[in-house]
């Protein structure tokens, strides 16, 4: 099979944002107790943060981390779970059925983002608490000092504000599951409220209001447009959440599903930009993908319900495969094509919860198949996103009809060209020939495995890893499901 891909300088999109790699660290699971934080671990630092996967986290290229939820949000309170460890309250998580012993909270988590060097986006909690909570949360973060809240977060130990520039105005309130879960208009009053008033305090802030949950909400579209009738003026973002996984076998469809992201995208950039015509604005709404990934929901929702409220019991802890890598690689493509309005992305999440990093408590942490896409593209997607155009053999999909085998972005510094490329074959090799002012290839890699289920795990951490790919001139042939990154000259 052959293909062919165009580029051009000029086909600018955007310049690749480095929040695109963005993740996501939740009070959910063992993703902070045993992920991020596990005080005597034999890597633990003096603030009990495990330096394995500090190192891990930075060698993954994340630039942005939100917390602490998700779901957990819309029940925490998160004056429980600062000052005096001794002296925090344990409490229900009903989002999770499980405790939270708040040994961990926002001090330990700026500690951290500061230890791996990352940006914080945080999140506030609008589902069982409103405006003042989330108003005190911005003032015990920003306000240097001299206020009750800000003072406390001296007490604490953090003399210097942490300067959140990003806060997520509550998560997924369109879904049953959420606590405190509201209609649109309900929500996006309340949106508008908090968003209003955390703007008197910082108007520079940027503000997330919550999208959908997934384009397979029956709210889709009718949500988003209410939400931002209410809010249009107040922030900047409105958040997406996908999550994919392979059903009944239907491997092809899987690999496609980053169509379904593109037209997730196109519905909601159009909704959000509808909103701005009939309200006479020339402001723009930008995206932010706050949640994504590949996720066995279908296998979590048969699972029992822990029944006795355990501390960090072992939840989403899925275990991914190659062809989930490749999948992984193919939404990030197209995160990447669409940077012109998506300018916020978040792998959800990073630690063992749905996650490319994977921890055994007292053990080793180690990188799943999805590690090596994200950490690819972080790494080597610089400069502009180029818009590409394919020529490509398709193949028939149940889900989503005919879809390309190839699917493909670059990005380019002016001095060099890398092409992101996915072959969705499931048996069949696809030989590649880029055109456009690129002479030779300096260097290819290939993600990729004879048996499209192989894993990692703590025994066999790199069974699935980039390997070289040879290439001849601008051609090169990507194997069957495979994620592959081509540096040109
Ligand atoms: O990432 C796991 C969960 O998925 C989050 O808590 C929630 O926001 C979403 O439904």
């Amino acid at each position: 099979l052959e293909a062919r891909l165009t580029i051009d300088p000029a086909f600018r999109v955007a310049p690749v944002r480095r929040r695109t790699f963005g993740t996501f660290v939740e009070h959910l699971g063992r993703c902070v107790y045993t992920g991020i934080y596990e005080p005597g671990h034999p890597t633990a630092d003096e603030d009990g943060l495990r330096t394995d996967v500090l190192a891990l986290t930075r060698e993954l290229g994340v630039t942005t981390v939100r917390y602490p939820g998700g779901n957990f949000v819309s029940g925490h309170r998160w004056e429980d779970a600062v000052g005096p460890v001794e002296r925090r309250p344990a409490r229900l998580d009903l989002a999770w059925h499980s405790t939270e012993p708040n040994r961990v909270g926002v001090d330990e988590f700026m500690r951290w983002c500061r230890k791996a060097g990352l940006e914080p986006m945080m999140a506030v909690n609008l589902g069982t608490r409103g405006v003042g909570e989330a108003l005190a949360l911005l003032e015990y973060c920003n306000h240097p000092n001299g206020t009750a809240w800000s003072d406390l977060r001296v007490a604490n130990g953090a003399k210097r504000p942490y300067d959140v520039r990003m806060w997520c105005l509550g998560n997924e309130m369109d879904g049953p599951w959420q606590i405190g879960h509201k209609n649109a208009a309900e929500y996006g009053r309340l949106a508008a409220e908090t968003a209003r008033a955390m703007r008197m305090y910082d108007p520079a802030l940027e503000l997330v209001a919550c999208g959908s949950s997934s384009s397979s909400m029956p709210t889709f579209g009718a949500w988003e447009a209410t939400v931002l009738e209410h809010t249009y003026d107040l922030v900047d973002y409105i958040s997406c959440h996908a999550y994919y996984e392979e059903k009944d076998g239907d491997l092809g469809s899987f690999l496609a599903c980053a169509t379904d992201m593109q037209h997730f995208i196109d519905s909601v950039t159009a909704t959000a930009d509808a909103v701005g015509a009939k309200l006479k604005s020339r402001k723009k709404i930008n995206l932010s993908f706050d949640e994504w990934n590949v996720w066995y929901q279908s296998r979590f929702q048969n699972a029992p319900v822990p029944a006795d409220w355990p501390v960090a019991p072992r939840l989403l802890e899925d275990h991914y495969h190659l062809a989930d890598a490749v999948a992984v690689g193919s939404l990030l493509i197209t995160l990447l094509a669409n940077s012109d309005r998506v300018t916020a992305a978040c792998l959800a999440q990073l630690v063992n919860v749905i996650a490319p990093i994977m921890t055994e408590p007292g053990g080793p942490a180690w990188r799943q198949t999805t590690f090596h896409p994200f950490a690819q593209a972080a790494r080597h997607a610089t400069g502009d996103v180029l818009r590409v155009e394919t020529d490509s053999p398709t193949y028939d999909t149940a889900d989503y009809g005919e879809v390309p085998l190839l699917h493909a972005t670059a990005t380019t510094t002016g001095d060099q060209t890398v092409v992101f490329a996915v072959n969705r074959s499931v048996d069949r090799p696809l030989s590649v020939t880029v055109d456009g002012p690129v002479t030779r290839v300096v260097d290819a890699t290939t993600l990729t495995d004879p048996d499209v289920y192989a894993r990692n795990s703590a025994g066999t951490p790199d069974r699935v890893t980039p390997r070289p790919l040879p290439a001849d001139g601008t051609t090169v042939t990507l194997p069957p499901v495979s994620w592959n990154v081509i540096r040109f000259a």
